[in-house]
């Protein structure tokens, strides 16, 4: 296919024309792609190009970004942003999207995690997976980025993630797994950052035997922007097309390398292919989009990821009985409802709560005053903004303070979590006047509740909640929507009580990832450590009760399990159904609890479902790095259905036979796994009796707790102590092979 092409076309096919989008030959057939940012919106740059969110792009709805949608843990809402996106991209001509981001909230602190879904790998990925259908069902393609283990941003071009490999298949890789074998994207983009000292763009471990041979996956692996250091070891190592071009200066440098021999031509032609592939699969399109449908739906969507965290008192909804209404903090009018940098979308218009609350508490005949509170960017005098609050929240009902975070941005980290100390004041001083108090948050990492959390009656976390996110705030305060978002990440109470704290953003270009396995909920439920809330939670208006689990072992190490869901109060509301699996089988230490299934049901007042969840073998397994697989080990496993990760509400026992753990024997193995063989152990039990009298092998059998002493001796050791025949040494060492 690539034949007709000179070395020279080939290697131009494999950078960017420009900023956003590909060389075309035109006499080969071989259109321009288009890829744009993502992931939750369009931006299209016709002017000045950066990817840095500073030039303006062409207007596009901004649905909420993916720390909101994490918390939906509604693959619907994900699938819905990505089909909304997906007919943008569309419209705008665009062939990929770049999106959406499926890196761990490794740290509350990374300043890109409102790109992000979540601290758990299942979440992440089920979410990510359904957006990526969704959008590539509507013709473009989806750029799962940035893989891999991009898990901060101080120093993201440089630092070396040092991780182990169990925990790189087990926590930073399972969502990218996910994506790439359940919803086939396109493309997959490849991180800036190095991976245990090896770039990501050229890492042919991760690019080539990880996502090719083990996933199947058949796509084009793009760099991110400016993320190539060697081009022709980033090809070599699986790096399809690097963005964006540099005048063919690197294209010259592969055709040298082909030349000279240092580069094979067939892996040049193997990413040609793979480029007419992808611009064949992404053929472009251009027409309008429904901007007013859009936004309609935005706010809809924004409604389902909300989390209300505390609910003293019933305090919201706010209902018909309350009659003046303080509504308080900038950010009631001018809503922060995305993060900066490459995301940063250019809204087709942008809802203020204020307004929405006006709105509807006007359809009530409810009063509605305003008072700034604070300003976001400092100016003016905190102490007289903080008076007439107090003010307006004494002479009100209920107080409701927009409190939040101004600014978050891609390419720098947070160092803290706290809130502005003014907005603290102002909520504790707000609270102390008024009747009662609800906090409405808009932030993209976590913030601290610590210092105020006591004071108010209610807290709503609205995330960034996109362009729509001022109405489905103001839904969800007078109960026009019920709240349904749990959280996709754990609100600690000190950011020191946090796992990765010791070694985040780590130093001298290096990020140890000593925490392991242990992020997010998996390190606070192993540990015992009390959070503020926990992974999971989120109230509702409504009251759900759990019972009746069933779980059934279904072969082959894999279970269902069946519960029934009931909506015992007064409104219609969603429920997320949370599977944890608890072991301490196997060789390797288990996080306390891990996510394994979930599901969200809708029920109306007095309804009552059966739910039943699959748990596939990997919801059992862990990753054995001395086997190089998924491994089930034989054992109990507790089954347990979350209210969230650290309150169980109803759990079984199951029992696996896993997997036959058969390890090769040599003499470095340790004599324990010699005698733990199922054929070489007795072997070498009789080979050790023949050597000893009577008398010795009767003492022998008494003290049989003497091979737990030898047992972690490598057999070379061992040899020094007990006499084995060559002749069966080697024929044990070849049965163990
Ligand atoms: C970001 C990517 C983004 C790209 C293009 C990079 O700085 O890391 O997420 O897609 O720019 O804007």
């Amino acid at each position: 296919m690539s034949d007709e092409l000179s070395l020279e076309q080939k290697a131009s096919l494999l950078s960017g024309r420009d900023f956003w989008s590909t060389e075309p030959i035109e006499e080969a057939g071989v259109p321009s792609i288009v890829l744009t940012d993502g992931p939750h919106g369009i931006r299209r740059q016709t002017g000045d190009a950066d990817h840095l969110g500073i030039n303006e792009s062409l207007p596009a709805t901004c649905f909420p970004p993916a720390v909101a949608v994490g918390s939906s843990w509604d693959a619907e809402i994900a699938a819905r942003v990505g089909a909304a996106v997906g007919r943008e991209a569309r419209a705008f001509g665009v062939g990929v999207v770049l999106g959406p981001g499926v890196n761990i909230k490794r740290s509350p602190l990374c300043g890109r995690n409102f790109e992000y879904y979540s601290e758990d790998p299942l979440l992440s990925g089920v979410l990510a997976s359904a957006h990526v259908r969704a959008l590539q069902a509507e013709g473009p393609g989806a750029s799962v980025k940035h893989f891999a283990a991009n898990n901060q941003e101080t120093d993201r071009m440089r630092v070396s993630a040092d991780v182990d490999e169990r925990t790189l298949r087990e926590i930073y890789l399972p969502a990218f797994e996910r994506v790439v074998t359940e919803a086939l994207p396109a493309t997959v983009m490849s991180s800036y950052n190095r991976i245990n000292g090896v770039y990501a763009s050229q890492n042919r471990w991760l690019l080539t035997e990880v996502l090719r041979e083990q996933w199947g996956f058949d796509g084009a692996v793009v760099s991110d922007w400016g993320g190539v250091y060697d081009r022709v070891a980033a090809l070599a190592a699986g790096l399809d097309l690097q963005m964006p071009g540099n005048g063919g200066v690197d294209d010259a440098e592969v055709v040298r390398a082909v030349r000279d021999g240092e580069l094979d031509e067939a892996v040049v032609d193997q990413s040609v292919r793979r480029m007419r592939v992808l611009a064949e699969r992404v053929s472009p399109a251009t027409g309008e989009f429904d901007a007013e449908a859009h936004h309609a739906e935005a706010r809809e969507l924004a409604a389902a990821c909300a989390v209300l965290l505390k609910n003293d008192r019933a305090t919201l909804p706010i209902t018909e009985r309350t009659r003046r209404i303080a509504v308080i903090g900038e950010f009631a009018a001018e809503p922060r409802y995305q993060g900066g940098g490459s995301s940063r979308i250019n809204a087709t218009r942008v809802d203020a709560a204020l307004q929405e609350i006006q709105v509807l508490a006007g359809s009530r005949g409810q009063t509605v005053a305003y008072a700034r509170g604070y300003a976001a960017d400092g100016s003016g005098d905190p102490l007289e903004l903080r008076e007439q609050a107090v003010r307006a929240a004494a002479e009100a009902d209920i107080a409701v303070v927009f409190a939040g975070v101004a600014e978050e941005s891609e390419g720098v980290d947070r160092e803290h979590l706290d809130l502005p100390a003014d907005q603290v004041e102002l909520i504790r001083a707000v609270a102390a006047a008024a009747p009662r108090t609800v906090v409405v948050l808009s932030n993209g990492g976590v913030v601290s509740l610590e210092g105020w959390h006591d004071d108010v009656d209610a807290i709503l976390e609205g995330w960034l909640l996109g362009q729509a996110g001022g109405g489905a705030l103001a839904d969800l305060l007078f109960g026009v929507a019920n709240p349904s978002g749990r959280l996709a990440e754990t609100i600690p109470l000190r950011l020191e009580d946090t796992p990765a704290y010791l070694n985040f953003p780590g130093e001298q270009g290096h990020a140890r990832y000593g925490e392991g396995v242990m992020v997010g909920y998996r390190y606070y439920e192993t540990v015992g450590r009390a959070v503020r809330y926990p992974f999971g939670h989120g109230l509702s208006y409504t009251v759900f009760t759990t019972g009746d689990l069933k779980v059934t072992v279904t072969g082959d190490d894999t279970a269902t399990a069946a519960v029934t869901v009931t909506n015992t109060g007064d409104r219609a509301g969603g429920h997320v159904v949370q599977v944890y699996v608890a072991t301490t089988a196997g060789p390797v230490r288990r996080p306390a609890r891990e996510l394994r299934a979930f599901t969200k049901v809708f029920l109306q007042p007095g309804e009552s479902r059966r739910v039943e969840l699959a748990l596939d073998r990997r919801a059992f397994a862990y990753y054995d790095v001395e086997l190089g697989r998924w491994t089930v080990a034989a054992g109990e496993y507790a089954v347990q259905i979350g209210q969230d990760a650290s309150t169980v509400v109803a759990e079984q026992t199951i029992t696996l036979t896993g997997d036959v753990i058969v390890k090769a024997l040599s003499l470095d193995t340790p004599v324990g796994d010699w005698f733990a063989h199922p054929v070489v152990g007795p072997e070498l039990m009789r080979t050790l009796m023949a050597g000893l009298s009577e008398e010795q092998a009767r003492q022998a059998e008494e003290q049989a707790e003497m091979l737990q002493m030898v047992a972690s001796l490598p057999m070379r050791q061992f040899l020094g102590f007990v006499s084995i025949p060559e002749e069966a040494l080697n024929r044990m060492i070849a049965m163990g092979a």
